[in-house]
């Protein structure tokens, strides 16, 4: 089969199509013939060598991971209630960028055969990270919520169910004009540009001097030390990615809380063992979300798998506004 591999950390060039052996599941796995993959900015950090969190430290030849679209083409010992033929999604660490790839069995999303691959790709990590950061803010009815980087995959996923999850002000982040434009279409009440030296001032003032109740913070960086300075009484911030940051996370104090703030991580995979009942439910309610057009998943660009290269060139020039997806022909 074709895969994507890289030898060396790098600029996206260090990308390359190779022909290698057809991975086989092992016991509670499964192996996923793929339609699609979803291309994330964390795949970008992790070819760069500049990924933040500890528990990727994968030895080369690395295939890097994404949102896996596909169908169970063989299941490994002990698997249950998913067979060959299913169509289903998996976030992978390691092994999306190839024709096949092997996951955990537990890991997996049913996929509805009406959805489009490119679309489907929001089912594995954009849509559980959105809603599961604002499951894990307890975000209530009428609160204001505050969505960092906003044009981009998960971002404007969050912009569009925090009104439906309840918010009652939902102010976004972006980095252009353009992007700024996209985060209003996606339903902020508030856009603010977060490259501007003033955009703090400006989301205080759109409170009414009060500040926020929820942060969504994939920045990091100065961006996250203001998000903790902008959130009201009682406030929580939660952080799951390090965009401007990469592996320098910034130290907190407890005296930066001490107003009766949270600060709180995300990890996906955290996320999910943690509440698979409600994770599995909001699967469920954005499928729903998608099939009735509640939802917008907007896509940017779709690539071969073999031009994995200009996708990430494409998510590095910053330009994207929504997810970029490789599909496998
Ligand atoms: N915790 C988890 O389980 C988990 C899992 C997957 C991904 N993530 C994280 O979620 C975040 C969003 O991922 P995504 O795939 O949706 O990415 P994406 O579409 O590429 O969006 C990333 C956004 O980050 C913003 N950004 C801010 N500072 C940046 C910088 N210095 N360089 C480049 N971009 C910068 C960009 O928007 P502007 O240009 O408008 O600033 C861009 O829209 C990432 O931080 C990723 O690592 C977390």
């Amino acid at each position: 089969m074709r895969a994507m591999r890289i030898h060396e950390y790098g600029p996206p060039d260090v990308l390359r199509s190779e022909e290698v052996p057809a991975p086989a599941p092992g016991p509670g796995q499964v192996l996923i013939s793929v339609e699609a993959v979803g291309v994330g900015f964390a795949q970008t950090q992790m070819r760069r060598d500049i990924f933040p969190a500890p528990m990727w430290r994968p030895t080369f030849p690395i295939v890097l991971g994404g949102d896996v679209i596909g169908v169970v083409a063989e299941v490994g010992a002990g698997v249950t209630g998913v067979a060959a033929g299913d169509r289903v999604g998996a976030y992978t660490l390691h092994g999306a960028y190839a024709e096949q790839v092997v996951v955990d069995a537990g890991t997996l999303l049913p996929v509805p055969s009406w959805m489009d691959a490119a679309q489907a790709t929001v089912l594995p990590s954009s849509g559980p990270i959105a809603s599961g950061t604002m499951r894990v803010a307890e975000l209530q009815p009428g609160e204001s919520v505050l969505v960092h980087a906003a044009s981009g995959g998960i971002g404007h996923i969050s912009v569009q169910l925090a009104r439906l999850m309840g918010a009652g002000q939902v102010i976004a982040t972006a980095g252009t004009p353009a992007k700024c434009a996209f985060a209003g279409d996606m339903g902020a009440d508030l856009v603010v540009d977060y490259s501007r030296d003033d955009w703090a001032d400006q989301v205080r003032e759109a409170t009414g001097g009060r500040g926020v109740d929820v942060v969504l913070d994939s920045v990091g960086g100065g961006v996250l030390r203001r998000g903790i300075d902008l959130l009201a009484p009682f406030g929580r911030l939660v952080f799951y990615g390090s965009a401007q940051g990469g592996r320098e996370i910034p130290h907190i104090s407890l005296m930066e809380l001490i107003g009766l703030k949270r600060v709180t991580g995300f990890a996906l995979s955290a996320w999910r063992n943690a509440r698979p009942r409600r994770y599995r439910a909001d699967h469920d309610a954005l499928v729903e979300y998608l099939r009735s057009g509640a939802v917008r998943h907007h896509i940017h660009a779709t690539e071969r798998l073999e031009d994995v290269a200009e996708a990430h060139k494409i998510i590095e020039s910053r330009g994207h506004c929504g997810r970029i997806v490789l599909v496998v022909e």
